[in-house]
């Protein structure tokens, strides 16, 4: 087994194994050639694109893991739910879900196989192109963040939508929470079966809410998500924007939790106790200096303290702005400071 997965496990590794939100992206010469020739979503449903671009980190940076390249959003065509990317606003949801007519026409069976059958070529295409001990990590947004998504029709900086359905009409928010639970527990079940070795699930947005509100409107339906995954592979259970909401993210599930850089790990670890901990480095450390870039990982490192189920990440995504020769550095580093 590798380091990763023992981490996943809360097992003692020889070094801290690391690997990056949105490691395969624009931040890559290689991936950027690519994007001039395919859309996106065209990256996506191209299984050999998507499998090249996903080995294309393991390559370059040595990271312990691979992500599989796609995208949150795909699971809502199938939904019914159409979307797409615009150039400079990000993803649009043609028609926002925003009543209870509206949740009602929302699918209530997803067949992965049928309709996300290119994922599931992606994730076994990949995997005989690995190395055979690089796992490769599957993925899904939590309920709430693809909730945000389709009712807001897009990114949002306050959830009007969403609040107003979450605490206007709860019949309608559960009856859509319900729907995407069980299209997301069954994705990430096929990309299991198809050979994801891990999954992640991403509640990117959940800051958005309040302890109380989490614990009334996402907390049983995460539990529900968690009841129904297929105990083989470990969950990393990720969020940001609320350190508060750690605690009761924990209590729903994960074998993992992904911590963001708004809270000390250290602290954080020892408030939730017997449970594996991804993060947390501020991705923005990456335009420092390499000296102040190495401290910064060290911090996290020293938080970490070698406790079994630390597993390096970014507190969010890469971003484009970033060097190829700064994130080599730091996976490097991570690697021999990190040395047992
Ligand atoms: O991590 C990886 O390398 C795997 C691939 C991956 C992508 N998106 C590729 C992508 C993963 C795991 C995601 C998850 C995702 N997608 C999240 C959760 C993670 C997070 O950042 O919080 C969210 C919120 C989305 C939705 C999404 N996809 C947005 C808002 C955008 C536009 C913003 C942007 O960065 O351009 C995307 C597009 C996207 N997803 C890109 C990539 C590489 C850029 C697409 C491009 O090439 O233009």
């Amino acid at each position: 087994m590798n380091e990763f997965l023992r981490a996943c496990r809360r097992e003692a590794t020889s070094f801290t194994p690391i690997w990056l939100m949105r490691q395969a992206g624009r931040y890559q010469p290689e991936y950027r050639a690519l994007r001039q020739r395919y859309g996106f979503v065209e990256m996506c449903k191209n299984s050999d694109v998507a499998a090249e671009v996903t080995l294309l980190p393991v390559t370059q940076l040595g990271v312990d893991a691979a992500i599989i390249f796609a995208d949150i959003l795909l699971i809502l065509e199938p939904l019914g739910i159409g979307f797409h990317f615009t150039k400079d606003d990000g993803p649009k949801i043609e028609k926002p879900v925003r009543t209870s007519a509206d949740v009602d026409k929302v699918a209530a069976h997803v067949d992965s196989e049928a309709s996300l059958g290119y994922v599931l070529d992606a994730i076994r295409k990949t995997r005989s192109g690995l190395p055979a001990n690089v796992p490769l990590i599957g993925f899904s947004g939590a309920p709430f963040t693809l909730a945000s998504y389709v009712i807001e029709g897009g990114g949002s900086r306050d959830y009007m939508h969403t609040k107003a359905m979450m605490f206007g009409d709860p019949g309608a928010w559960n009856t859509l929470m319900e729907k995407l639970t069980l299209a997301i527990a069954g994705y990430l079940n096929a990309q299991v079966k198809a050979g994801a070795q891990a999954v992640q699930v991403f509640d990117s947005w959940i800051g958005a809410l309040g302890p109380s509100d989490y614990a009334q409107y996402v907390q049983p339906h995460m539990k529900k998500l968690f009841s129904l995954l297929d105990p083989s592979a470990p969950v990393i259970h990720f969020g940001t924007g609320n350190p508060a909401l750690y605690p009761l993210m924990k209590a729903a599930g994960g074998d993992v939790i992904g911590i963001d850089f708004r809270c000390e790990l250290g602290s954080t670890w020892d408030a939730l106790g017997d449970v594996a901990l991804m993060g947390n480095l501020d991705p923005y450390s990456l335009l420092a200096p390499r000296a102040e870039l190495q401290k910064r990982a060290q911090r996290v490192l020293d938080a970490a303290r070698k406790r079994p189920g630390h597993i390096f990440n970014l507190g969010h995504g890469l971003f484009p702005e970033a060097s190829v020769d700064q994130v080599r550095a730091l996976v490097d580093y991570v690697h021999e400071a990190s040395a047992r």
